[in-house]
């Protein structure tokens, strides 16, 4: 196979209570990344970035690059070149998992291309240095959605033992990303390196509810679960009428209203796409209303993770 091109899927991170550990994918937005062998070898090259200025074409500097770089690194591939072309479909800084789509992309791209060599575990090992490259921070709750799909629980990091939990069916997913931007490094340090018991009872009581409600699609219960004590009261206030944007979901019966990742995008849950559709027009309306510019992305959650959609061999 000479060359592949993959779709890699945008992710809500921390999905509410889920601080770090709990990420999904979503089927809208995704980034695509083309990666063709190149006869001679002169290493991997990012040839095009279409949709952004902002990225370098260093491969040492952009997730894409660097997901080939230590592809390369972790089999002693050596006698190879590769050339990238990406085009970003999403937002950068904008909660949506951005740097981990393309990496994720890149990664599911590069494996097919040699014959799939790398274990789960292994995937994920190359887009945490992707994450920790990008934000400083090598998280797993948006790389580990992206690459494999469904909501992903991260038990622990170091040793990436990670679950899959099944996706409920009928539920569907709103994220608003306004037009501003929030780097994750900058709202990672913002964050408490302290919590009270009684603040950290209320969260585990959610997570854990949440996690019980996905296996037993209880949306009630899932709507219950979704609030976060810890992480929310501390970045809500980088987000522009966060309250305001929260009030018009509750109100049109979404299921709450969080931060995805580390904002400024917000999602909201529900089992009615028309629903997520009314609330989605009016928080548009009224953020524009304040003279702030939003997208609204409304997809069921992904199963699949990041895929590759042509071949040519
Ligand atoms: N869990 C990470 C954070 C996700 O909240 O910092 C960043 O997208």
């Amino acid at each position: 196979m000479r060359s592949v091109e993959c779709i890699g899927k945008a992710t809500v991170a921390n999905f509410s209570c889920g601080f770090d550990i709990l990420g999904f994918s979503v089927n809208d937005p995704g980034d695509l990344v083309k990666l063709t062998k190149t006869d001679d070898f002169n290493g991997v090259v990012i040839k095009s970035i279409i949709g952004t200025d902002q990225l370098s074409y260093d491969p040492q500097k952009n997730t894409a690059g660097f997901a080939v770089l230590k592809y390369f690194e972790m089999f002693g591939i050596k006698d190879m070149g590769i050339e990238i072309e990406l085009t970003k479909n999403m937002p950068l800084g904008s909660g949506m998992g951005s740097s981990a789509a393309s990496a994720a992309a890149a990664i599911i791209g590069i494996n097919k291309l040699f014959m799939e060599k790398a274990s789960e575990k292994q995937l994920l090992e190359i887009g945490l240095s992707c994450e920790k490259l990008a934000c400083g921070s090598a998280h797993a709750d948006n790389i580990a959605p992206s690459l494999f799909g469904g909501i992903t629980l991260i038990r622990d990091t170091r040793t990436k033992d990670f679950v899959k939990i099944p996706v409920p069916k009928g539920l569907y997913c709103m994220i608003i990303h306004p037009n501003i931007i929030i780097n994750t490094k900058d709202s990672r340090e913002i964050l408490p390196n302290t919590l009270q018991l009684k603040t950290a009872v209320k969260q585990w009581g959610n997570i854990a509810a949440l996690t019980s409600a996905l296996y037993q699609a209880d949306f009630q219960l899932l709507k219950r679960s979704i609030e976060d004590f810890v992480i929310e009261p501390y970045r809500s206030k980088l987000i522009p009428y966060f309250d305001e944007m929260r009030q018009i979901a509750m109100d049109n019966d979404l299921f709450n209203l969080s931060i995805s990742g580390s904002g400024p995008s917000v999602f909201s849950l529900s089992d009615s796409e028309e629903k997520l559709h009314t609330a989605g027009k009016k928080i548009h309306q009224f953020l524009f209303n304040k003279g702030i510019s939003s997208n609204n992305y409304i997809s069921s959650l992904n199963e699949t993770g990041s895929e590759v959609v042509n071949c040519e061999v």
